[in-house]
């Protein structure tokens, strides 16, 4: 009974509804549709207007893509060119030590080169995973000591799997670079870079090696050698702290740089 009644007030309501409604003119209607017309068109101005944009869009990202990839490559050629000149100039050095100090800096170049192309390789990604990063760098450097037929020095990565952003994982292998040249140059036996977290939190990033431990009293700072000076200054750029000291697994020397 009360469906019919609310059905009934409904056919009513309507009825009175159709009532009130003027009757229209075919004008009106004629209007109505020319409105409806503008509408539409200008509903498609703006579509292809915003399609037109994101393809401007598309080709911005397209272009920067190109152009940091040309940058790229021209600052790879560029370091190129400067190991080459170095090299170049080391050789043909008559004193030993100045042609010593020119085919280091080659090798520091070229370092620099190879850490920039395996960053590229990550495609511009923000992060870097650092543990096969780091992997893969020593790969290089294990097979540099295995041609300068050092076989009793091989290099190791333990550790945490870490991600790392990239502006902190370029001077990061900076100095592992550093470090390792150092744990090759002055050390012996294995080599190990190890990533830890350690308890009291941030990483710990050390380079340790064989042999005898450092003299009592070393201070990194105090060092007439180029290396540590530019370890510092890496360090400095991450905010982080260089430790020295005797490593607790294989109680040679130790490198340890703590960074959050
Ligand atoms: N792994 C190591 N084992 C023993 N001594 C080390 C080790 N790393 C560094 N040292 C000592 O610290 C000093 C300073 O190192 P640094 O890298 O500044 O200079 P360098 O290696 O002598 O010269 P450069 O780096 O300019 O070629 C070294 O000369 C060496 O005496
Ligand atoms: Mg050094």
């Amino acid at each position: 009974m009360a469906f019919e009644q609310s059905l009934l007030s409904k056919v009513f309501a309507t009825n009175i509804g159709l009532r009130r409604e003027a009757p229209r003119s075919a004008g009106s209607y004629e209007r109505e549709l020319d409105e409806r017309r503008g509408t539409e068109t200008r509903l498609r101005k703006m579509l292809a207007s915003e399609e037109a944009l994101l393809r401007q869009k598309d080709e911005l990202i397209h272009n920067s893509e190109v152009l940091s990839m040309e940058a790229d490559h021209r600052l790879l050629n560029g370091l190129q060119m400067i190991v080459s000149l170095l090299s170049l100039q080391s050789r043909s050095e008559s004193n030993a030590e100045a042609a010593e100090h020119l085919s280091t800096a080659a090798k520091r170049v070229a370092t620099l080169a190879r850490v920039h192309r395996r960053l590229h390789a990550l495609d511009g990604q923000e992060s870097v995973a650092f543990k096969p990063f780091l992997q893969e760098l020593c790969g290089e450097y294990r097979s540099i000591l295995a041609s300068d037929d050092r076989r009793e020095q091989t290099i190791v990565v333990e550790g945490a799997d870490a991600s790392l952003p990239a502006r902190t994982a370029v001077p990061l292998s900076l100095i592992v670079n550093e470090l390792i040249t150092n744990a090759a140059k002055h050390g012996g036996g294995i080599i190990t870079v190890r990533l830890e977290e350690p308890p009291e939190g941030g990483l710990l990033l050390s380079v340790c090696n064989q042999g005898p431990p450092l003299p009592e009293g070393f201070d990194p700072a105090a060092s007439k050698g180029l290396g540590m000076k530019i370890v510092k200054a890496l360090v400095d750029q991450i905010g982080g702290e260089l430790r020295t000291g005797r490593c607790k697994h294989c109680g040679g020397p130790e490198f340890s740089v703590a960074f959050a």
